[in-house]
């Protein structure tokens, strides 16, 4: 057992940024399941958006998080993101050379789909999750510990309260362990594993997300998931991103013989927003017609893209002759753990950032190179608030011991199965025929009534999917229109009438069979 101010499970740039600027006579504990730099944000390629170019402005900024979010937003959480992106950008350049510059020495600003302007800063070329994580690991001071191969899987309430005053977890041998904290934060990333096309790290199962809803938190606006245009397509399978900047760069999307295929689908055409984008490819790999990224026509490639390069030719793709077959898949949920601006949830002393957060910054779909934005944010918001509460109040159970378990194996599906059906039933493409059927396949593992004290480490992960998937269909089959991230091809247009701001959000109540609440967001517009 043990007792800190501040517990952060996951390692991702939220949590991060949130340790690092904690202050130092607070104790600390990040919780991770893998090795500290599997995560998302380590992978990420895109940059970070901040309107900081000389003929750009916060309000541009806005309106195309809006527009990409298609007004299902969170007006405030935009605002204060977006207003306060070029100061959160301006002063991690000032700590270290991470950024890319041009011959001037300005930092260089590329362009991303469905950005009015060149607002996005990269590192590396296409390194910039890496650049900016080595840059947030190497800040974190002594009064920061973190155990990593430590899968936190169960939140320890007081009931009474409906406080949240630690986190039970397991370490590779199986053994439980309790953390208590004033501060319980979840920052596990969101559930890109769940599809069997992923650009996400093998970690990024939902986990926080199942978590959070099994404690009674609020999860809302499950339905809402960003499926990335192009990641690389090989004999069936996907094998990591290609960045959209290489579309902001001038690559354009094609088939095999050449034909461009987003004239007159979109103004915008080859960066028009991930939504649009994803359901054309996949009408072409429905109906049998590969499709490529031409970049033919960018110069110097491989200096610019060095980590595309190597993934292109580690998988035997020849950039010589100017094509990369692409294919979407999952990138982002832009639903989660219910919070406010300051990161609260709806159960006192637990907190979520990032990913596995919804404050409501990207609404319906998330604009390019938001999301490392928002992590940044959200850390450094929620650094100021616990800085200010000072150490909190601390709470451990009356009885902390932990009796010695078996660990016994659960009957569980193969969850490659799980991730097809989900790519096929709950993917790009939904309707309510499939997305009943995939209900049906979920519920009958009843995954959120097992003894998860009895499981593997690996098996606590497949649960966490089952319920994630769960949350994920049901919100999809509730919500009668397509928006975003969401699209149902038996209700094929958004539907402002009945569904403009309103949000289906998830409450955990064992006793009852249907335990999803649908309500409104009460959003100023
Ligand atoms: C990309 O580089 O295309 C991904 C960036 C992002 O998702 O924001």
């Amino acid at each position: 057992m043990t007792n800190d101010d501040v517990v952060i499970i996951g390692s991702g740039i939220a949590a991060l940024q949130l340790a690092g600027k904690l202050n130092t006579h607070l104790n600390v504990r990040i919780l991770t399941k893998g090795k500290m730099r599997v995560t998302n944000s380590y992978l990420a390629q895109g940059g970070i958006a901040a309107a900081i170019g000389a003929n750009d402005d916060p309000s541009k900024h806005v309106v195309d998080t809006l527009e990409a979010g298609r007004f299902h937003n969170n007006r405030a959480a935009v605002e204060q993101v977006i207003t306060a992106a070029p100061s959160l950008i301006r002063n991690l350049a000032e700590q270290g050379d991470f950024f890319d510059r041009n011959q001037k020495g300005e930092l260089f600003l590329g362009m991303e789909g469905a950005h009015s302007e060149k607002r996005i800063v990269h590192g590396g070329g296409d390194a910039t999750g890496k650049n900016v994580m080595e840059h947030l690991i190497n800040n974190l001071k002594v009064n920061v510990n973190v155990e990593e191969n430590v899968t936190a899987y169960k939140l320890i309430l007081n009931t009474e309260k409906n406080r949240c005053i630690g986190v039970k977890a397991k370490g590779l041998d199986g053994k439980i362990r309790k953390f208590y904290g004033s501060h319980i934060i979840i920052a596990s990333g969101g559930c890109g594993q769940l599809y069997s096309y992923t650009s996400n790290a093998k970690t990024v199962c939902g986990d926080g997300i199942a978590m959070a809803y099994l404690a009674g938190a609020e999860i809302v606006d499950m339905e809402f998931i960003q499926f990335h245009p192009t990641l690389l397509y090989i004999n069936g399978e996907t094998k990591g991103l290609i960045s959209e900047a290489v579309r902001g760069e001038g690559a354009i999307l094609v088939t095999a013989d050449g034909t461009p295929i987003m004239e007159g689908v979109h103004p915008m055409k080859d960066l028009g927003p991930r939504h649009v984008v994803s359901q054309r490819i996949y009408e072409f790999l429905k109906n049998g017609k590969q499709v490529f990224l031409n970049i033919s026509n960018i110069k110097e490639f491989s200096n610019r893209f060095p980590s595309i390069t190597a993934i292109c030719e580690q998988n035997g793709i020849c950039l010589a002759e100017g094509k990369i077959p692409v294919a979407p898949g999952s990138h982002f949920v832009m639903g989660g753990i219910k919070t406010d601006l300051i990161g609260r949830s709806s159960i006192d002393g637990l907190f979520a950032i990032g990913e596995t957060s919804c404050m409501g910054l990207h609404g319906a779909n998330r604009l390019a190179s938001n999301s490392l934005l928002e992590g940044l944010y959200q850390g450094h918001q929620l650094s100021e608030w616990i800085n200010q509460q000072g150490k909190g109040q601390l709470e451990a159970e009356k009885d902390a011991s932990i009796q010695p378990i078996n660990q016994e194996k659960v009957m569980l599906p193969d969850i490659e199965q799980m991730k097809d059906l989900m790519m096929e039933r709950v993917g790009i493409i939904r309707n309510e025929a499939n997305l009943k059927k995939q209900m049906a396949w979920l519920g009958q593992f009843k995954a959120d009534l097992l003894n998860l004290d009895t499981c593997f480490p690996s098996d606590i992960s497949k649960i966490f999917m089952l319920i994630t998937a769960s949350l994920i269909t049901e919100s999809a089959l509730q919500r009668t229109e397509s928006r975003g991230g969401h699209y149902r091809s038996d209700y094929p247009y958004e539907d402002d009438h009945h569904w403009l701001r309103k949000s289906i959000i998830h409450k955990y109540k064992q006793e009852l069979e249907n335990n999803h609440e649908f309500i409104e967001t009460a959003l100023a517009t």
